[in-house]
């Protein structure tokens, strides 16, 4: 882990305020039901379980490119051996979206122009990515209102990617009614698509960054087959160890840590480690014949396969079994007594699956008696172990007001989290892909996609790309490649919405921004608020700032009382903030004791000040001959200047534009 740089930073003091840096980590979900939420009388709700699916298999006999229409995945991911045969305007969609993503300006704009021709065809998928060009500002001036025409004529078509994107865009402006509707159909997508045993391995967009930094660890964990430990696994499983063969598979089933996923190796790896008798691959050929996934659907031998695992104690195996008892399939016939059983059996060995199936059969009293509370409380269980699936019930009971009471708004974040892991986060793994690959326009292109389907890592991801290479990045604007105010505007519009979204790096940078000024009309209150917000999740550097603000007036009331007990906070969050806040106290005790002085004067212009900073030191500071504040000084005077350097090395200052501000991007954070 790297450690912020406060040293760099602390130069706050007198020339600006700390720069960033810190890792974001996700915010733990972390659900507590009071009495409050349960509704007082639940008994008399209408009986809603006739409309809800059982466990969820309805579309587990769709593939990916059914669940997820006019997905790039052909561009990405194309299939081995024929490639099939598309109809004329799927092949049209496809070649348009393959020019989109060339990083060749002239075959971008002939990209944009025939997916706009094929839009006006009425193709759904094409109708999305106009969409997303029109909220781009793509070789066109950016207008919210087409973008939202066109993802709403895509979503009527079906689009799911623009069903995400109206779900977002309706978050974003407090219409939870409408969000949640799109996010309830598109989380049940994902739901299905999860394993039935056990929780799916967690397949989160990786964050690009840490802080300001590339974020190298999880970058190499994502290399794929060209990762040494990958490798290393590999030769493992070759010599015949079975923990690695069971490992190798799993990472080709799902695709993860950059492999291009592939059934078929899975496959073989899996029933390479179930002869050495590894229990995980039994588990999975289980889950395999289940859900017919690169092999025919068997449910005889699906049972079978779960029915070995069990027996090697491998209790998440009896989720599956009992799924298959509810459900009647590959055993002689369903038998709701025996699937509790098994649920039990596994909730019992802290497997939270059971938790969530018991959950299940006693919210739709499948061989129970139906017991709302009783299910939520299973359900809380498993949400709290990080059960996606549960989240979704929990949302469904929220969204439905079914025992407690309705929640639209809690509804609306549980299903997001689930929604994000549909088929379409497959966009992640294409971006990330390209990132490695060095292709950065590509990247950029899909991360900027899945931002406006309301994915915070991904709005961040873009936003760095654009903050760290700048031209490289091959964003497009309005006509040709982004200009420096062009990028800095969008950079600004993606940092805001990951902070608004609770990334508290981004609610930093966005503080930054109105401070100084870059990609937005420079705006003390602004920065105010934004710092407030990153403040509000414990960021050290947040509360610094607001110190500082409040030391200067600029934004917030001239307080030096106020501005020390921030100072204090920060300190008391984060030890690294030692040097700069010993720094800051001592400029305040010098603004305390001698307001109005020579020396606070000096302070305040040190900005201006800088080029004749050193023979200010020798003339009037040597003079003054005091050592403790000499010490300060000199010290502050290092980090003044090994800031500009950083500073014109990173070339930041050539790029603070001012930009009228875009009134969309002012609204307050919505939570
Ligand atoms: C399913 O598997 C069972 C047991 O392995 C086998 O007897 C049966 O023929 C298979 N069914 C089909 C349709 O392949
Ligand atoms: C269902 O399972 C229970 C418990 O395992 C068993 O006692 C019962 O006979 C089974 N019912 C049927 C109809 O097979
Ligand atoms: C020098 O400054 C320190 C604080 O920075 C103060 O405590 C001390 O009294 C000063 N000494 C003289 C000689 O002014």
């Amino acid at each position: 882990m790297s450690r912020p740089k406060w040293f760099f930073l602390s130069l706050a003091l007198s020339l600006s305020l700390l720069t960033l840096s810190r890792s974001v980590a996700a915010r733990q979900f972390v659900l507590v039901l009071s009495q409050e939420d349960f509704k007082d009388d639940p008994g008399a709700e209408p009986d809603s379980s006739a409309e809800w699916d059982e466990l969820g298999d309805g579309d587990a006999h769709k593939s990916e490119e059914d669940l997820d229409p006019g997905s790039w995945r052909p561009i990405f991911e194309p299939p081995s051996g024929e490639p099939q045969p598309l109809s004329e305007p799927d092949a049209a969609y496809y070649s348009a979206v393959d020019k989109l993503m060339s990083g060749n300006p002239a075959l971008i704009e002939d990209g944009a122009a025939e997916i706009a021709a094929a839009a006006e065809t009425g193709h759904p998928a094409a109708q999305s990515v106009l969409g997303f060009l029109w909220e781009m500002g793509l070789l066109r001036e950016r207008s919210k209102g087409k973008a939202f025409l066109y993802h709403h004529f895509a979503a009527e078509g079906g689009n799911m990617q623009s069903k995400m994107a109206l779900a977002y865009k309706y978050t974003r402006q407090d219409m939870f009614d409408k969000a949640v509707n799109l996010y309830a159909e598109l989380a049940e997508v994902a739901v299905n698509n999860f394993l039935i045993s056990k929780d799916s391995p967690v397949i989160e967009p990786v964050r690009l960054h840490n802080g300001a930094e590339e974020n190298k660890e999880a970058l190499r964990k994502s290399k794929g087959e060209e990762d040494e430990d990958f490798q290393i696994l590999e030769y493992q499983a070759q010599k015949g160890n079975a923990v690695a063969m069971y490992k190798v598979g799993l990472f080709y089933y799902f695709g993860l840590r950059g492999l291009r996923r592939d059934h078929s190796k899975a496959l073989s790896w899996f029933l390479k480690a179930v002869e050495k008798g590894e229990p995980r691959s039994m588990e999975l050929l289980g889950e395999i014949y289940a859900r017919g996934a690169g092999v025919e659907r068997n449910y005889t031998k699906a049972f079978e396969w779960l029915t070995l695992a069990s027996r090697h104690q491998l209790y998440s195996a009896y989720n599956g079994m009992g799924y298959l008892y509810v459900k009647g399939y590959g055993v002689d016939q369903k038998n709701y007594t025996k699937a509790k059983e098994y649920f039990e059996k596994a909730a019992e060995n802290d497997e939270v699956g059971g938790h969530y199936n018991l959950g299940v059969m006693y919210l739709k009293g499948i061989g129970v008696k139906r017991d709302v509370k009783l299910a939520c409380k299973f359900f809380v269980v498993a949400a709290n172990n990080g059960q996606p699936k549960a989240f979704y019930q929990l949302a469904k009971i929220f969204h439905n007001g079914v025992g407690f009471k309705k929640n639209i708004h809690l509804a609306t974040a549980l299903y997001k989290l689930v929604a994000e892991r549909g088929p379409w986060s497959s966009l992640s793994r294409w971006a990330l892909e390209s990132y490695l690959k060095g292709d950065l326009g590509k990247a950029f292109m899909l991360y900027s996609r899945m931002a406006e389907m309301g994915y915070e890592v991904a709005q961040s991801n873009a936003a760095w790309i654009l903050d760290k290479y700048g031209e490289r990045s091959m964003c497009m604007g309005e006509s040709g490649f982004c200009t420096d105010a062009e990028r800095h505007q969008r950079a600004h519009s993606l940092w805001w919405q990951a902070s608004e979204q609770g990334n508290e790096h981004a609610a930093l940078l966005i503080g930054d921004a109105y401070y100084y000024g870059r990609g937005t009309a420079r705006d003390y209150e602004r920065a105010a608020e934004a710092y407030m917000h990153a403040k509000s999740q414990s960021n050290a550097q947040a509360m610094f700032n607001l110190g500082y603000m409040h030391e200067h007036g600029q934004g917030l009331p001239f307080d030096l009382h106020l501005a020390k007990r921030y100072y204090d906070e920060a300190l008391d969050h984060d030890r690294a903030a030692k040097l700069p806040v010993t720094l800051a106290l001592s400029s305040l005790w010098v603004r305390k004791n001698y307001a109005d002085s020579f020396m606070v004067h000096v302070i305040d212009s040190l900005p201006e000040l800088y080029p004749k900073l050193e023979a200010w030191v020798e003339n009037v500071l040597m003079e003054e001959g005091n050592a403790t504040i000499l010490t300060l000084f000199a010290c502050l005077i290092t980090v003044l200047y090994l800031r500009e350097r950083q500073r014109r090395q990173a070339g930041v200052a050539a790029g603070e534009v001012a930009q009228p501000n875009l009134p969309n991007e002012l609204g307050v954070p919505a939570r």
